[in-house]
Protein backbone atom coordinates (compact mmCIF):
# COMPACT_ATOMS: atom_id res chain seq x y z
CA UNK A 1 0.00 0.00 0.00
CA UNK A 2 1.42 3.25 -0.78
CA UNK A 3 1.53 5.66 2.09
CA UNK A 4 -0.36 8.46 2.22
CA UNK A 5 1.26 12.09 1.08
CA UNK A 6 2.29 14.16 3.66
CA UNK A 7 0.79 17.87 4.52
CA UNK A 8 3.65 19.93 5.02
CA UNK A 9 4.46 23.32 3.99
CA UNK A 10 7.42 23.02 1.47
CA UNK A 11 10.39 24.73 2.75
CA UNK A 12 13.61 25.68 1.37
CA UNK A 13 16.29 22.97 0.88
CA UNK A 14 19.02 24.84 2.80
CA UNK A 15 18.09 25.62 6.55
CA UNK A 16 16.65 29.23 7.65
CA UNK A 17 19.73 31.00 9.17
CA UNK A 18 16.43 33.19 10.47
CA UNK A 19 14.86 30.76 12.33
CA UNK A 20 15.22 29.77 16.00
CA UNK A 21 15.53 26.20 14.85
CA UNK A 22 15.99 24.74 11.61
CA UNK A 23 15.76 21.49 10.56
CA UNK A 24 16.41 19.73 7.22
CA UNK A 25 16.79 15.77 6.40
CA UNK A 26 17.48 14.49 10.00
CA UNK A 27 17.72 11.06 10.12
CA UNK A 28 18.63 8.98 12.92
CA UNK A 29 19.36 5.30 13.30
CA UNK A 30 20.23 2.70 16.05
CA UNK A 31 21.58 -0.16 15.95
CA UNK A 32 20.04 -2.91 17.24
CA UNK A 33 21.61 -6.13 18.98
CA UNK A 34 22.50 -8.76 16.50
CA UNK A 35 20.64 -11.83 16.92
CA UNK A 36 22.20 -14.26 14.28
CA UNK A 37 25.88 -14.57 13.63
CA UNK A 38 25.62 -14.34 9.62
CA UNK A 39 23.65 -11.53 9.38
CA UNK A 40 23.43 -7.58 10.82
CA UNK A 41 20.08 -6.71 12.21
CA UNK A 42 18.21 -4.19 10.51
CA UNK A 43 18.82 -0.89 12.29
CA UNK A 44 15.83 1.37 14.00
CA UNK A 45 15.08 4.05 12.20
CA UNK A 46 13.88 6.33 15.12
CA UNK A 47 13.72 9.70 12.72
CA UNK A 48 13.76 9.09 8.74
CA UNK A 49 13.96 13.01 7.29
CA UNK A 50 12.27 15.14 9.66
CA UNK A 51 12.22 18.94 8.29
CA UNK A 52 11.07 22.21 9.75
CA UNK A 53 11.41 25.73 11.10
CA UNK A 54 10.46 27.27 13.96
CA UNK A 55 10.41 31.05 14.32
CA UNK A 56 11.56 33.03 16.60
CA UNK A 57 8.56 33.42 19.28
CA UNK A 58 6.77 30.62 17.59
CA UNK A 59 5.17 28.04 20.15
CA UNK A 60 5.63 24.75 18.02
CA UNK A 61 3.92 21.47 19.79
CA UNK A 62 5.15 17.77 18.33
CA UNK A 63 2.31 15.03 18.87
CA UNK A 64 2.61 11.52 17.76
CA UNK A 65 2.14 8.41 19.85
CA UNK A 66 5.05 6.69 22.04
CA UNK A 67 8.18 5.60 19.72
CA UNK A 68 7.56 7.78 16.93
CA UNK A 69 10.75 9.42 17.48
CA UNK A 70 9.62 12.82 19.46
CA UNK A 71 12.26 12.10 22.20
CA UNK A 72 14.99 11.63 19.77
CA UNK A 73 14.39 14.68 17.64
CA UNK A 74 14.72 16.70 20.76
CA UNK A 75 17.91 15.44 22.20
CA UNK A 76 19.19 16.37 18.42
CA UNK A 77 17.89 19.49 18.04
CA UNK A 78 19.50 20.13 22.21
CA UNK A 79 22.92 18.78 20.99
CA UNK A 80 22.24 15.69 23.86
CA UNK A 81 22.52 12.85 20.89
CA UNK A 82 23.75 12.99 17.39
CA UNK A 83 21.96 12.98 13.75
CA UNK A 84 23.10 10.01 11.58
CA UNK A 85 22.26 12.54 8.53
CA UNK A 86 20.84 15.82 8.08
CA UNK A 87 21.29 19.46 9.66
CA UNK A 88 20.23 21.24 12.56
CA UNK A 89 20.71 25.10 13.05
CA UNK A 90 19.80 27.06 16.59
CA UNK A 91 19.83 30.54 16.06
CA UNK A 92 21.57 30.12 12.87
CA UNK A 93 24.50 28.25 13.78
CA UNK A 94 24.73 24.77 12.67
CA UNK A 95 25.35 22.56 15.07
CA UNK A 96 25.80 19.11 13.08
CA UNK A 97 29.02 19.35 13.08
CA UNK A 98 30.40 20.99 16.03
CA UNK A 99 32.27 18.88 18.68
CA UNK A 100 30.66 18.57 22.24
CA UNK A 101 33.08 21.08 23.29
CA UNK A 102 31.89 23.98 21.10
CA UNK A 103 28.05 23.31 21.93
CA UNK A 104 28.06 24.74 25.21
CA UNK A 105 27.11 27.66 23.79
CA UNK A 106 23.75 26.17 23.48
CA UNK A 107 22.80 26.06 27.29
CA UNK A 108 22.43 30.08 27.23
CA UNK A 109 19.64 29.47 24.18
CA UNK A 110 18.24 26.41 24.48
CA UNK A 111 16.93 24.69 27.89
CA UNK A 112 15.36 21.14 28.40
CA UNK A 113 12.45 20.50 30.89
CA UNK A 114 12.10 16.79 30.93
CA UNK A 115 8.71 14.30 31.44
CA UNK A 116 10.63 13.02 34.99
CA UNK A 117 11.51 15.71 37.01
CA UNK A 118 13.00 13.36 39.54
CA UNK A 119 15.23 12.01 36.95
CA UNK A 120 16.91 15.24 36.22
CA UNK A 121 16.71 16.89 39.17
CA UNK A 122 20.04 15.61 41.81
CA UNK A 123 18.52 14.21 45.06
CA UNK A 124 21.13 15.22 46.97
CA UNK A 125 21.16 19.10 46.08
CA UNK A 126 19.41 21.30 47.93
CA UNK A 127 16.82 23.27 45.38
CA UNK A 128 18.78 26.79 45.63
CA UNK A 129 22.29 24.67 44.70
CA UNK A 130 20.29 22.97 41.52
CA UNK A 131 18.90 26.45 40.44
CA UNK A 132 21.97 27.78 40.44
CA UNK A 133 23.91 25.13 38.86
CA UNK A 134 23.69 26.42 35.53
CA UNK A 135 24.50 29.79 36.45
CA UNK A 136 28.14 28.55 38.24
CA UNK A 137 28.24 26.45 35.14
CA UNK A 138 28.00 29.58 32.68
CA UNK A 139 30.75 31.57 35.29
CA UNK A 140 27.82 33.99 36.67
CA UNK A 141 28.46 32.72 39.91
CA UNK A 142 25.75 31.93 42.59
CA UNK A 143 23.42 34.76 42.90
CA UNK A 144 20.81 34.59 45.66
CA UNK A 145 18.65 37.04 44.89
CA UNK A 146 18.38 35.41 41.14
CA UNK A 147 17.36 32.19 42.76
CA UNK A 148 15.05 33.68 44.81
CA UNK A 149 13.82 35.39 41.59
CA UNK A 150 13.01 32.26 39.80
CA UNK A 151 11.47 30.37 42.29
CA UNK A 152 9.02 32.92 42.84
CA UNK A 153 8.71 33.20 38.79
CA UNK A 154 7.66 29.65 39.24
CA UNK A 155 5.25 30.46 41.84
CA UNK A 156 7.28 28.90 44.53
CA UNK A 157 8.40 30.55 48.07
CA UNK A 158 11.79 31.60 48.74
CA UNK A 159 12.39 28.95 51.14
CA UNK A 160 12.01 26.36 48.84
CA UNK A 161 15.99 26.52 48.44
CA UNK A 162 16.89 25.40 51.35
CA UNK A 163 15.10 22.26 50.80
CA UNK A 164 15.38 18.77 48.46
CA UNK A 165 13.65 17.82 45.93
CA UNK A 166 11.83 15.00 47.55
CA UNK A 167 10.09 17.38 49.79
CA UNK A 168 8.02 18.65 47.21
CA UNK A 169 5.08 17.11 44.88
CA UNK A 170 5.15 16.21 41.61
CA UNK A 171 4.05 19.58 40.31
CA UNK A 172 6.26 21.72 42.54
CA UNK A 173 9.20 19.69 41.41
CA UNK A 174 8.01 20.79 37.65
CA UNK A 175 8.30 24.01 38.75
CA UNK A 176 11.61 23.09 40.48
CA UNK A 177 12.89 22.21 36.71
CA UNK A 178 11.64 24.60 35.14
CA UNK A 179 13.12 27.39 37.16
CA UNK A 180 16.50 25.57 36.63
CA UNK A 181 16.14 25.56 32.83
CA UNK A 182 15.02 29.41 32.67
CA UNK A 183 18.15 30.59 35.03
CA UNK A 184 20.72 31.00 32.39
CA UNK A 185 18.06 33.19 30.19
CA UNK A 186 17.55 31.64 27.29
CA UNK A 187 15.88 32.01 24.25
CA UNK A 188 14.19 28.61 23.38
CA UNK A 189 12.70 26.64 26.08
CA UNK A 190 12.47 22.43 24.82
CA UNK A 191 9.81 20.59 26.70
CA UNK A 192 9.65 16.73 26.33
CA UNK A 193 6.14 15.72 27.76
CA UNK A 194 6.71 17.90 30.73
CA UNK A 195 2.90 16.77 32.69
CA UNK A 196 2.45 13.84 31.47
CA UNK A 197 3.67 11.92 34.42
CA UNK A 198 1.41 14.67 36.67
CA UNK A 199 -1.88 14.21 38.19
CA UNK A 200 -4.46 15.48 35.95
CA UNK A 201 -5.15 18.25 37.85
CA UNK A 202 -2.11 19.75 38.82
CA UNK A 203 -1.26 19.48 35.04
CA UNK A 204 -3.39 21.85 34.12
CA UNK A 205 -1.88 24.78 36.48
CA UNK A 206 2.09 24.00 35.28
CA UNK A 207 0.94 24.22 31.82
CA UNK A 208 -0.43 27.57 32.85
CA UNK A 209 2.72 28.23 34.15
CA UNK A 210 4.70 27.41 31.01
CA UNK A 211 2.37 29.46 28.82
CA UNK A 212 2.98 32.21 31.71
CA UNK A 213 6.33 32.14 31.12
CA UNK A 214 6.89 31.79 27.06
CA UNK A 215 4.55 34.85 26.77
CA UNK A 216 6.09 37.22 29.59
CA UNK A 217 9.87 36.43 28.68
CA UNK A 218 9.05 35.99 25.24
CA UNK A 219 10.62 32.34 24.90
CA UNK A 220 10.33 30.50 21.38
CA UNK A 221 8.84 26.67 22.56
CA UNK A 222 9.31 23.32 21.33
CA UNK A 223 7.12 21.36 23.19
CA UNK A 224 6.13 17.66 22.65
CA UNK A 225 3.07 15.21 23.85
CA UNK A 226 1.86 12.22 23.16
CA UNK A 227 -1.96 13.88 24.01
CA UNK A 228 -3.44 16.34 21.13
CA UNK A 229 -5.33 18.50 24.17
CA UNK A 230 -2.04 19.80 25.84
CA UNK A 231 -0.39 20.72 22.73
CA UNK A 232 -3.71 23.11 21.43
CA UNK A 233 -4.02 24.97 24.80
CA UNK A 234 0.11 25.98 24.17
CA UNK A 235 0.91 25.94 20.64
CA UNK A 236 0.21 28.38 17.94
CA UNK A 237 1.68 25.18 15.04
CA UNK A 238 1.34 21.56 15.44
CA UNK A 239 3.83 19.55 13.47
CA UNK A 240 2.16 15.41 13.45
CA UNK A 241 4.46 12.53 13.79
CA UNK A 242 4.13 9.02 13.14
CA UNK A 243 7.26 6.37 12.90
CA UNK A 244 9.91 8.94 12.40
CA UNK A 245 8.61 11.77 10.07
CA UNK A 246 6.32 14.52 10.41
CA UNK A 247 2.80 13.69 8.50
CA UNK A 248 1.16 16.87 8.59
CA UNK A 249 2.36 20.32 9.75
CA UNK A 250 0.34 23.86 10.14
CA UNK A 251 -1.37 26.33 12.40
CA UNK A 252 -3.22 24.07 15.56
CA UNK A 253 -6.78 25.65 14.77
CA UNK A 254 -6.33 24.15 10.97
CA UNK A 255 -5.15 20.97 12.38
CA UNK A 256 -7.75 20.48 14.56
CA UNK A 257 -10.76 22.04 12.13
CA UNK A 258 -9.40 20.63 9.04
CA UNK A 259 -6.69 17.36 9.42
CA UNK A 260 -5.76 16.33 6.46
CA UNK A 261 -3.52 13.38 7.00
CA UNK A 262 -5.42 9.93 7.60
CA UNK A 263 -2.67 9.22 10.97
CA UNK A 264 -3.96 13.22 12.67
CA UNK A 265 -7.77 12.15 12.02
CA UNK A 266 -6.60 9.02 14.50
CA UNK A 267 -4.73 11.11 16.90
CA UNK A 268 -7.54 13.48 17.15
CA UNK A 269 -10.46 10.80 17.35
CA UNK A 270 -8.57 9.46 20.58
CA UNK A 271 -8.26 12.78 21.82
CA UNK A 272 -8.76 12.33 25.78
CA UNK A 273 -10.38 14.17 28.85
CA UNK A 274 -7.61 17.25 29.18
CA UNK A 275 -10.06 19.94 28.26
CA UNK A 276 -11.87 19.05 31.14
CA UNK A 277 -9.38 19.30 33.65
CA UNK A 278 -8.05 22.39 31.62
CA UNK A 279 -11.47 24.52 32.36
CA UNK A 280 -11.82 22.93 35.74
CA UNK A 281 -8.34 24.41 37.29
CA UNK A 282 -8.86 27.37 39.13
CA UNK A 283 -10.00 25.42 42.10
CA UNK A 284 -7.25 22.78 42.03
CA UNK A 285 -4.89 25.95 41.48
CA UNK A 286 -5.83 27.17 45.17
CA UNK A 287 -5.61 23.52 46.66
CA UNK A 288 -2.51 22.34 45.29
CA UNK A 289 -1.38 25.77 46.68
CA UNK A 290 2.60 26.27 47.71
CA UNK A 291 3.85 25.03 50.66
N1 LIG B 1 19.24 4.94 22.68
C1 LIG B 1 18.46 4.17 21.89
N2 LIG B 1 18.88 2.98 21.41
C2 LIG B 1 18.11 2.22 20.62
N3 LIG B 1 16.89 2.57 20.21
C3 LIG B 1 16.40 3.75 20.63
C4 LIG B 1 17.15 4.62 21.50
N4 LIG B 1 16.40 5.73 21.76
C5 LIG B 1 15.24 5.56 21.10
N5 LIG B 1 15.23 4.39 20.42
C6 LIG B 1 14.14 3.88 19.55
O1 LIG B 1 13.82 4.91 18.64
C7 LIG B 1 12.41 5.00 18.46
C8 LIG B 1 11.93 6.39 18.85
O2 LIG B 1 12.08 6.56 20.25
P1 LIG B 1 11.76 7.94 21.02
O3 LIG B 1 12.44 9.04 20.30
O4 LIG B 1 12.07 7.75 22.44
O5 LIG B 1 10.18 8.06 20.79
P2 LIG B 1 9.08 8.92 21.58
O6 LIG B 1 9.78 9.95 22.39
O7 LIG B 1 8.22 9.49 20.49
O8 LIG B 1 8.32 7.94 22.42
C9 LIG B 1 11.82 3.88 19.29
O9 LIG B 1 11.65 2.76 18.46
C10 LIG B 1 12.87 3.63 20.35
O10 LIG B 1 12.81 2.29 20.79
MG1 LIG C 1 9.63 10.38 24.41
Amino acid sequence: MAEPVLHVPSLSAEPNSDAAISVRGLTREYRRPRTSLRHASAPVRALRGVNFDVAQGQRFGIVGESGCGKSTLLRIISGLDRATSGTVMVEGTDITGLPDRRLGFLRERLQLVFQDPMGSLDPRMRVGQLIAEPLVAQGHGRSTARVAELLEAVGLQPDAARRYPHQFSGGQRQRISIARALAPEPHILVADEPVSALDVSVRAQVLNLIADLVEELELTLVFVSHDLSVVRHLCDTIAVMHEGVIVEMGPTESIYENPQHPYTRTLLAAVPTLRKALTGASAADLAEGVQ
